[in-house]
């Protein structure tokens, strides 16, 4: 029997202590069209006053999530705290222009000024280059482009460490083994579900890289369960992967296991993975994620879980999705 416990990492090699869980705050933006339901700013509000309340100290968002709406909520409470408190780290990510998929160096100045103003912050601790996958890896790393733009930033310490964040598997690896990022965050793809980001994370890890894995429930449908979210990575999951879930809940049920405590300690007890970075858009989900953690699990229950994973090895990127 055991449980995962609380405790603090270095993100790699960057000098960031955080905590082995993070919060994320991309359904705090208000984006109704990926989640299915859209968020109020003073849920938003107090959402983000109990993450800085509880005893994470990691918080990731974006310049895309809701177009700007997650910055500028989280924005207005660091205002009332004065700022960043002391020991907290904010992740944020530099995004295309998503009316015209400017994906350029001069654009990339341009998400980073306005995380800045919408944050109120003079300073980025930590940035990825957000979904690359819009983008390829050639015109990213070419001479002026995003990659040298976000590069430029950090030697003008704008930023203080810079980041890879995306979805495809063997895109992130071209930017891992460049040996340009600090950090990367893998989402969907290392769950109890769908395992293609191992490989990633191996090849991250043995770099001394810090390694996150976000959206352990899969965008929700293990916290929820498969009959209530059937829907997997912001789309509606095939009925193989809702009857893998369904074979999921059944498990945990029998060993007397929220599926949630599961999902979230598949994640959380990876040596690999130095954060865990799950979704909340209520208050009550801060408090609820530090039970889930705490859940005791025999320690047979994995591996019979283990059967309904699919590895990702035959295509890692066979399902598409964002
Ligand atoms: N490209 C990237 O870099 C990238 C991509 C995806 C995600 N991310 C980051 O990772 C974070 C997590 O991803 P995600 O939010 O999409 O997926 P997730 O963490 O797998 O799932 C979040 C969903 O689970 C629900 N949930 C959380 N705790 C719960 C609980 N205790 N009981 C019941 N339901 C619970 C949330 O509900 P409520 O909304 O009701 O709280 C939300 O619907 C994002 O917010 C973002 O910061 C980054």
């Amino acid at each position: 029997m055991s449980h995962t416990q609380l405790d603090r990492r270095e993100v790699g090699q960057t000098g960031l202590g955080v905590t082995n869980l993070c919060f994320g705050t991309s359904a705090l933006g208000h984006m109704p069209e990926t989640y299915r339901y859209g968020v109020p700013e003073p849920q938003a509000l107090e959402t983000v006053r109990a993450i800085f309340r509880s005893p994470v100290n990691f918080l990731d968002t974006a310049a895309s999530y809701g177009n700007g709406e997650s910055e500028r909520r989280i924005g207005m409470v660091l205002r009332e705290l004065g700022g960043i408190p002391a020991g907290f780290v904010l992740a944020t990510k530099a995004d295309r222009d998503e009316q015209t998929n400017d994906f350029s160096g001069d654009q990339m100045r341009r998400s980073v000024e306005r995380s800045l103003r919408l944050l109120g912050l003079e300073q980025l601790q930590l940035a990825y280059l957000h979904d690359p996958e819009h983008t390829t890896f050639e015109a990213a790393t070419a001479p002026g482009g995003p990659v040298d733009a976000l590069v430029d930033l950090k030697r003008q310490g704008v930023i203080g460490h810079l980041g890879i964040a995306g979805g495809p598997i063997p895109l992130m690896i071209q930017f891992v083994e460049s040996g340009i990022f600090e950090a990367v965050i893998s989402h969907n793809r290392y769950t109890l579900l769908h395992r293609s980001a191992s490989r990633l994370f191996d090849l991250a890890a043995a770099r001394g890289m810090g390694v996150l894995n976000a959206a352990p429930y899969g965008s929700g449908i293990l916290a929820r369960g498969p009959e209530h979210y059937p829907r997997y990575a912001y789309q509606d999951a095939p009925a193989e992967l809702v009857d893998r879930a369904r074979g999921l809940a059944a498990e945990c049920e029998r060993a007397g296991v929220p599926l949630a405590a599961a999902a979230l300690q598949f994640s959380l007890r990876d040596p690999r993975i130095g954060s865990t970075i799950v979704g909340v858009s209520r208050p009550d989900r801060i408090d609820q994620t530090l039970e889930l953690a705490r859940v005791t699990i025999p320690d047979d229950l994995w591996a019979r879980l283990d059967r309904f994973a699919d590895s990702g090895e035959q295509d890692p990127e066979a399902h598409r999705w964002d």
